[in-house]
């Protein structure tokens, strides 16, 4: 089945991946293109409307990005954002400027005032805050275009061509900090545009499982599964699709959580598929014995999950297909919407070049992380394996500080697993992005009953992010943090002592190692 598509031409702002995942909470498929796609490719590709995004540039500078000016007769709805919407009112005859300090330079938060006969603000309030970020002005706006919005200091927020179906805004509708931003997107898309809405997951679902069965025939299918989101949901899609046809190896390397490996292995049992567990514990504590060096623990398990994956397809022998979770975050890059930051993105390092295959498979290529967690609720998949958090591949061997050994990763699991129950029977989960137990290799003494200990420190880490880059220390409140601090000491031998880590990216770092 093919969806209606909206395209979001990419200038090279800092939104461009926000603004298309709006458009699809809206119930249309969208998808991101460099603004050097030429327009031949555009028009074949069949877009109901186009977005152009922000762009750090000045439009009226030669060696900014421009369009092909004939994109302005193709008959298509534009939507122009910001440096989108300068960029259409210097094409089409307007004039833009740097703006005065006293004028129309503006950032942040803004009190604007819409004009509600307009079909973008159509049904909404005729006064809201939106999110301003320029430095240049609209000196004179195109023949044809009205001004349909505008702040105290800018005469045109907002402007429209609502013959020719073009829009433009200075702020950006796609942040939460504008009010009514995405009724307005909705607004573009069903009022202008005329969409009827068909991208809904259940329908996602149905037609990528019928791709990947035109696609693979009967075809062999080889995936490594690491029990994270990504190739868990990759995995029941195309078990759902070719069932029998696909392999999944799963390399338990024994630095996984307390039951993680089992419950991996649960969540597949319901399709017939063909199931390899490997169990390689012992082969990876073997080459970690006495390795404290953080990269040199994350280098050699890197190196270990190759060669055991090489070995498990050696017997497997040749398949025709090789599948990875990649999801769309990896595959396109932000920047200035440039064909050359776009990038293939290999989820498991260097695995395809110990496979024999004939292609790779990432049916997961076009999805958002919240869409590709939404998917697997659809395809049956339980809860502790969609909404898992982020977990790093090397697992609890960089969250040992100093050497590892088999008896400090089961003192680390059982801890680790005593914090995370605590937490969500306190209901905090739902504040938190990201909360682990570190193992340090500091001891210090203590007193148990009559005893003397002399025993480990655990380190409790709870980070608040939007996105991994930044992150700010959890106040977790202090009874709850007193509930696991009890339970720990009392539950697991060999830690006498409990710290909470209260540093925030930067400088700290979210993991320890
Ligand atoms: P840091 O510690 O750099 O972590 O603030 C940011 C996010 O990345 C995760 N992380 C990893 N994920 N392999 C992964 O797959 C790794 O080697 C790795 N190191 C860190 C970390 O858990 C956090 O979510």
């Amino acid at each position: 089945m093919k969806h209606e598509l909206v395209l979001v031409l990419d200038f090279g702002g800092q939104y461009n991946q926000l603004i298309a995942r709006r458009v699809r909470e809206c119930g249309v498929y969208c998808e991101v293109k460099p603004y050097t796609t030429p327009l031949a490719e555009l028009k074949a590709m069949d877009p109901i409307g186009i977005i152009f995004t922000g762009g750090p540039n000045s439009v009226y500078l030669d060696t900014s990005p421009q369009v092909d000016p004939e994109i302005f007769t193709w008959g298509v709805p534009i939507l122009g954002i910001c440096y989108g919407c300068q960029l259409m009112a210097h094409t089409l005859g307007g004039l833009v400027t740097p703006a005065q300090e006293d004028t129309a330079r503006e950032y942040g938060k803004t009190t604007t005032y819409y004009d509600t006969a307009c079909k973008l603000f159509s049904g909404l309030p005729a006064e809201g805050i939106s999110w301003m970020s320029h430095g240049d002005y609209m000196a004179k706006v195109p023949e044809g275009f009205a001004l349909v919005g505008h702040t105290e200091m800018c005469p045109n927020a907002a402007i429209a061509d609502e013959a020719r179906g073009f829009y433009g805004v200075q702020y950006h509708p796609e942040v939460n900090h504008t009010e009514n931003g995405v009724a307005m997107i909705r607004n573009f898309l069903y009022e202008v545009c005329h969409a009827k809405g068909d991208w809904t997951m259940e329908d996602y679902c149905r037609s990528a499982i019928a791709a990947i069965r035109e696609k693979v025939g009967n075809g062999k299918v080889l995936l490594a599964l690491s029990g994270g989101v990504d190739s868990s949901v990759a995995a029941a899609l195309l078990a759902e699709a070719v069932g029998k046809q696909l392999t999944c190896v799963f390399v338990d390397h024994g630095l996984m959580r307390l039951n993680e490996g089992d419950e991996v292995e649960a969540a597949f049992a319901k399709w017939d598929i063909t199931f390899i567990r490997v169990d390689a514990e012992d082969r990876f504590l073997g080459k970690l014995a006495g390795v404290s060096d953080p990269e040199t623990k994350r280098k050699t398990i890197g190196e270990e999950f190759i060669r055991v994956f090489e070995e498990e397809a050696k017997k497997i022998g040749a398949v025709d297909f090789l599948a990875q979770g990649t999801i769309y975050p990896d595959v396109i890059e932000s920047g200035a919407g440039d064909a050359a930051t776009i990038k293939s993105h290999h989820n498991v390092g260097g695995l395809p070049d110990f496979v024999d295959f004939k292609e790779i498979i990432e049916p997961l290529r076009m999805l958002f992380k919240d869409e590709v967690r939404q998917l697997g609720r659809e395809l049956g998949l339980p809860e502790y394996l969609v909404s898992r958090q982020p977990f790093p591949g090397p697992g609890l061997a960089i969250r040992i500080i100093g050497d590892i050994t088999k008896e400090k990763a089961d003192t680390l699991r059982l801890a680790d697993f005593i914090f995370r129950d605590e937490i969500a029977k306190a209901g905090e989960d739902k504040n938190l992005n990201q909360y682990f137990a570190v193992l340090t290799n500091t001891r210090s003494v203590g007193v148990m009953g009559d005893g003397r200990t002399y025993d480990y420190t655990l380190a409790l880490r709870a980070v608040t992010t939007a996105d991994f880059m930044t992150a700010d220390w959890a106040r977790i409140p202090y009874d709850v943090l007193d509930k696991i601090s009890v339970r720990i000491v009392n539950e697991v031998q060999g830690i006498n002592r409990i710290c909470y880590d209260i540093t925030s990216k930067p400088p700290a770092t979210i993991e320890w190692e």
